[in-house]
């Protein structure tokens, strides 16, 4: 039985995080340059997407978050990447990799894997003694609106952590998702809370003992068992190419008017999202869940320069979750990512009357009426 703790706001005493002997530094994730046992081979991952509920939005270098966030971990959104390795005489002063995106060499990707490297290079800097062919593709289509960048980097993250346990096979496992997750953030901030679930908290937080800018981990709470198997169905409302790209809108925050409130708003935020999913309080839940979402986005729309990534169809759905959770007490709630779609999140239990209202009421507001239906998952594996 679940014992439900009465937390106050503050916590009198701190949440704990699943720690390693102790916190780790970025230094601490340096591997040695001595590939000898690990001549060619190949590792078959995935890593899914995550979707925060309390968000990360401002950053300085390198992807170090602004404030914390906590996200849920998806189940069916994400990358898969086989990554065939083979051990060259010489290392190259680059790391030689090619791209095949779903069976295709793809060049206009590979900046990004390169800019990757560069920056992982010095924690793994075995991979120069490899070229690496690295076959990927995602299980939600292609510009769905959906960003592949945490899934894709959680993997590729995962993945070269498989290759230095092959090196160095006495790594623990919590240190290799430890590692994985500092990786994967280097290539995408939010990336770094893909790699284990079902709730991630990353971004060091005073009441949070062992949390981190430099990581993702998991919050010691006995998550009350209605989040434990929550619902995401996302509505694709727009599938297009964002007008203004999360990097250019975390840089937005750096002099942005409501840059101090907004970061003390966050902190605030999760402390008491992470006591409402401890106690089961839905309410609370919903409450912090959508004033996020709505806070992102008028972030967006008070930087300057100004923009809006919601489109008309967004506030629609967003009107009739209102009415909907209002005349039915089903405890449906949105959150939004950097975009248009819309995130419907909702208790298993009540699965089939979202799932009518969604069928009845939304699919009109979204692109050739699609949508992708998960739920909370449990992070990135070996396959
Ligand atoms: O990881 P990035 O740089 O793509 O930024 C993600 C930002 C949001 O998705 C809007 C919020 C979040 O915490 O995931």
């Amino acid at each position: 039985m679940l014992i439900k703790i009465k937390r106050s706001f503050p916590p009198q005493s701190p949440i704990f995080a699943r720690k390693l002997s102790r916190m780790m530094q970025a230094e601490d994730f340096i591997a040695a340059d001595s590939p000898t046992n690990a001549d060619s081979g190949v590792i078959n991952c995935e890593a899914p997407s995550n979707i925060a509920l309390v968000k990360y939005w401002g950053k300085t270098d390198v992807q170090i978050p602004a404030n914390p966030s906590v996200s849920f971990t998806l189940r069916h959104s994400k990358t898969v990447t086989t990554l065939y390795y083979r051990f060259i005489e010489n290392p190259s002063p680059k790391v030689s990799f090619d791209l095949i995106f779903e069976g295709n060499p793809n060049e206009a990707f590979k900046p990004k894997i390169q800019k990757f490297f560069e920056l992982a290079e010095a924690y793994v800097p075995f991979v120069k003694h490899y070229h690496f062919e690295i076959h990927t593709h995602n299980t939600f289509p292609h510009s769905s609106g959906i960003a592949s960048s945490a899934s894709g980097m959680g993997a590729l993250a995962f993945g070269l952590m498989q290759l230095e346990k092959k090196l160095n096979p006495q790594l623990s496992e919590s240190f290799l998702n430890q590692k994985a997750s500092f990786l994967a953030r280097l290539g995408s901030g939010s990336a770094c809370r893909s790699i284990e679930g079902p709730l991630v908290v990353w971004g060091k937080h005073a009441y949070i003992k062992e949390s981190s800018d430099l990581f993702g981990v998991k919050p010691e709470i006995e998550i009350h068992p209605v989040f434990l198997d929550y619902q995401d169905t996302i509505l694709l409302i727009d599938i297009g190419e964002k007008t203004v790209s999360s990097s250019q809108g975390h840089q937005l925050m750096q002099g942005h008017p409501f840059a101090e409130k907004r970061f003390t708003q966050a902190n605030e935020n999760l402390l008491k999202l992470l006591i409402a999913m401890e106690t089961g309080d839905l309410d609370q839940f919903i409450k912090i869940t959508e004033s996020e979402a709505l806070t992102l986005h008028a972030m967006m729309m008070t930087s300057q320069p100004y923009f809006i990534l919601m489109k008309p169809e967004t506030l629609q759905v967003i009107e009739k979750v209102w009415a909907f959770r209002k005349q039915s007490t089903v405890p449906l709630c949105f959150t939004l990512d950097a975009g248009a779609n819309v995130h419907m999140l909702y208790p298993k239990a009540n699965k089939k009357s979202v799932m009518d209202f969604i069928q009845k009421e939304l699919l009109i507001f979204c692109r050739n009426n699609a949508f992708i239906d998960d739920e909370v998952g449990s992070g990135a594996k070996l396959l």
